[in-house]
């Protein structure tokens, strides 16, 4: 049975994933603020469990990486989902809010790869999956510089991924979807209609796809855009 972290996966796009993850016969650890939204999933104790995790608090992602071994016996795949959305840009948000981005969105994906990657070459067929966004490849009016940059620099920390465990056999990937329906962008002034959201499923579904994939199929990036724009 493989086995997959997935940050951040109570609530929003990270439970839409793991309920996806574990229909398709994965064992799931949850990397969670609160355990108790694990009550949430009704799977078997031996195909899911739930660390403390948090983002923001350093010693919190060894002992998950560590904890997921030890209950399972391996780690196949990273899902590195928890995110944050804070409004910062040259007139609005704070160094705190600029920070917060940066350890959330950056900090804790980079600490968590480097300590699954080791396992992740074990099994010589290693997934990262990095939960970008649109945000990630280009900016756009309006939209947090803060976030946009945050999501620029999961990107750029994909690709250096995809270099550091090539030789290995892990393959890692930016999934880059648009606005999705969760509370992340639900009090958003502006933000698209629900209608014209991505649905949380369909994102799983391709998070769920590429985790299909053999290692001759690397995909770097995966776009879903709900809205028409240029080349993204
Ligand atoms: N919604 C969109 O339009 C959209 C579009 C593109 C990309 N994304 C990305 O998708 C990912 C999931 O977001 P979402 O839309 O599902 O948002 P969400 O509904 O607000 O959920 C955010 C998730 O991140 C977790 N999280 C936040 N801060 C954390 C911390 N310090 N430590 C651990 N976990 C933390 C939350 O856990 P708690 O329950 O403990 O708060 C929650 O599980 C994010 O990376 C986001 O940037 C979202």
């Amino acid at each position: 049975m493989k086995v997959a972290m997935v940050s951040g996966g109570g609530r929003g796009l990270g439970a839409a994933i793991t309920r996806r993850l574990l229909d398709d016969g994965w064992a799931v650890s949850l990397g969670l603020r609160d355990l108790a939204q694990a009550g949430a999933f009704a799977a078997p104790e031996d195909r899911l469990a739930a660390f403390p995790f948090d983002a923001t608090d350093p010693a919190t992602a060894a002992p998950w990486v560590a904890g997921t071994v030890a209950r399972f016996g391996r780690l196949d795949a990273l899902v590195n989902n928890a995110g944050i959305l804070r409004v910062v840009d040259f007139e609005q948000g704070s160094e705190d809010d600029l920070d917060a981005l940066w350890a959330v969105n950056v900090k804790a994906p980079f600490r968590l790869i480097r300590e699954a990657l080791p396992h992740l070459r074990k099994t010589g067929a290693g997934r990262v999956i990095n939960i970008a966004s649109t945000d990630a490849k280009r900016y756009r009016a309006g939209v947090s510089v803060g976030y946009t940059m945050s999501k620029h620099a999961l990107l750029a920390m994909t690709q250096a991924v995809r270099f550091a465990g090539w030789d290995d056999g892990v393959r890692a990937t930016a999934i880059c979807p648009g606005a999705t329906d969760t509370d992340l962008i639900a009090n958003v002034p502006g933000v698209m209609p629900k209608a014209e959201r991505l649905p949380p499923e369909t994102v799983a579904g391709i998070v769920a796809f590429i985790l299909t994939l053999p290692n001759q199929a690397s995909v770097p990036e995966f776009i879903a855009n709900p809205r028409l724009e240029s080349l993204i």
